[in-house]
This record gives structure tokens, sequence and C-alpha cells, in this order.
């Protein structure tokens, strides 16, 4: 059989990037895959795919790379190893603005073109290829990569230039940390007067105050179990760091306060749900 679908090199196989690995390799394309950590993509191996000693191998070949590694840094230290003359850079990571801009900058320099789609959305749709995807970069780029965005997302969206989308994602962000610390506080303040918890979930969903992520975490809080995360403190640490030093002209104490209760969180719950800022709300970890 003839190969019709354009070979990708997937790089970073972690708790996003093994799922959608795996929606790539559904939807027929042969895929390329990276890991540093070999064991991680044992599964891939087995359903067939490449596995690649390095970066640079999976990438030769390949038409398209897909970054989804855990931040900035690391994204530049990998791509700096490969030749990306000739190739399109797909970066999906949440990363800043700033660091966007860079590597698009890079890129073009080593004569590939560079698209920022970060995503919103954890591993259950990741999964399913229910990811809301906002990407970064030329109309044109956009239209080329949009086939392969659409397995992972239902709809995704062009929203600017690179470090636009990241910048969107960014501010998404943002919410996460700021709500979950303020139902945190709310509900901690509830059990500290032993008013009764399914009776002020009930009024708070009847509200216009109700986010759909409370309830999210509202049993990991109860149960005050934060195991086996989809998405760890960490990440969400490292978008606070990146949202406040990218926010030029805003008043960013409140981010300073986040900063601290998830630090403090993290240091206790490491590699966790993020939701166990809970335990730094109610003074439980120092
Ligand atoms: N989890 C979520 O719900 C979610 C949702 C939206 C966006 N995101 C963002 O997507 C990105 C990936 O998230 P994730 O949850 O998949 O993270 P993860 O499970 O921690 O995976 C991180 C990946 O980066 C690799 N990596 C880290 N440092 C590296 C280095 N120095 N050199 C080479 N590879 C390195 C890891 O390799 P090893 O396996 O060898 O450690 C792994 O493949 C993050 O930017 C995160 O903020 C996550």
């Amino acid at each position: 059989m003839t190969q019709t679908k354009a070979t990708i090199a997937w790089l970073g196989a972690g708790l996003m990037g093994a799922p959608m690995a795996a929606r790539l390799l559904e939807a027929g394309y042969p895929l390329r895959v990276w890991n540093r950590t070999q064991s991680k993509v044992a599964t891939l191996a087995e359903q067939g795919v490449h596995i690649a000693a390095t970066a640079a191998e999976a990438v030769t070949g390949a038409d398209f790379v897909i970054t989804m590694l855990s931040d900035g840094r690391a994204t530049e230290t990998v791509v700096e190893g490969v030749d990306m003359a000739g190739k399109t850079l797909v970066q999906m990571a949440t990363i800043g603005p700033g660091e966007n801009m860079r590597l698009a900058e890079r890129i073009d320099k080593a004569g590939g073109a560079y698209l920022e789609a970060p995503v919103l959305g954890s591993i259950p749709e990741a999964k399913s290829g229910r990811l809301i995807i906002m990407a970064g970069g030329s109309e044109a780029l956009f239209a080329r990569v949009r086939p392969i965005l659409c397995c992972l997302g239902n709809e995704p969206r062009r929203v600017g230039e690179v470090g636009q989308a990241s910048a969107m994602k960014l501010a998404l962000n943002q919410l996460i940390a700021s709500l979950t610390v303020a139902f945190s506080t709310s509900l901690a303040f509830a059990e500290e007067y032993g008013v009764d918890v399914e009776a002020f979930m009930a009024i708070l969903r009847e509200s216009a105050l109700y986010a759909p992520t409370f309830d999210k975490k509202l049993a990991k809080m109860l149960e005050r179990n934060y195991q086996n995360p989809n998405f760890p403190t960490e990440h969400l640490i490292k978008d606070i760091d990146l949202f406040k030093d990218q926010a030029k002209e805003l008043d960013t104490r409140l981010l300073d306060v986040l900063r601290q209760l998830y630090g403090r969180a993290q240091a206790k719950h490491e590699r966790e749900d993020y939701s166990c800022v809970y335990e730094a709300v109610r003074g439980a970890v120092e």
C-alpha cells in the first residue's frame, strides 16, 4: 500500500505526549517517537511505532516534528540537537511567549517552519482527541498542520502569531491556579464551620460562581489524596512563574501568593495533582 500521510517525529512521551502520539498512530500517521526515558514508550513500541534512540534520529526522514516536553528549557535543549532544515516544528507544551518566539526565530534561521500549538484539557481529552488547541503562526502554516491537529482536538483554532497562543494559554492557566485556590479556601472555611459540604456544593452549582473544575477536584480534596495526577503541580508552578515573568504592566501580587501556596503543597506532595494546594490552604503543609 502506498504511504499517503506525512511522517511525524514525536518528541516527548510523558503524561500528555504518549496518549497524543497514540491518537496520531490510530489516525494512520507513520510515527517516529523519542522520549528521554525509553521505558515510557514501551506501549507505543508494542503498537509498532518506530522508537528512536535520539531526537535527531527521530527527526530524520520526518516531515513534521511535534514536541510535547515539560518546559521551554527542555524544548530548546532537545531542538538544539536536531537538523530542522525543511521541517515543520509544532511545539505543543506550555512554554512562554518569549520562549516560543525565540524558538521560532531559531527554526526559521535553520530553514524550517514553526507553529506554537498549546493545549487546554488533560489526559482524558488527550486520549479521546478532545483537546482545545490554540495555534500561533502564519495562516498558511496553520492550514498545513490543521489535519494533524484535528486528530488531537475537535476544532483547532489559530489565535494569532507566534507568542499569542502561548499568551492565551498562560492566561487560561492563571485561571486554573487562582480558581483552585479560591475554591480550596471556601471549601476549607465551610469544613471548618461544619457546614454540610453537599449542601454547600448544591448552592454553589446553582449559582453564577460555579466552575466545573470545582467538582472535578472536590473528591481529591475531600479524600485528601492527590496521587495519579493528570496535571502535576510542578507544571502549574512553571506556568505561574511564566505568567509573572511575562506580565509586563500588571500588579502580579496575587501570583506571588499563588506561587507560595503551590510551592508549599508541591514540597510535600511531589509529582501529585495540583489540587494538593488544598493542603497548603488548610495550613496542613509548612
Ligand atoms: N498534564 C496535563 O494535564 C497538561 C495539560 C496541558 C498542557 N500540559 C503541558 O504539556 C507539557 C507536558 O506535560 P506532561 O503532563 O506530559 O508532562 P510530563 O509527564 O512531566 O512529561 C514531560 C516530558 O518532557 C520530557 N523532558 C523533561 N525534561 C527533559 C529534558 N531536559 N530533556 C528531554 N526531555 C525532557 C520528559 O521526559 P522523561 O519521560 O524522560 O522524564 C517527558 O517526556 C507541559 O508543558 C505541561 O505544562 C500538560
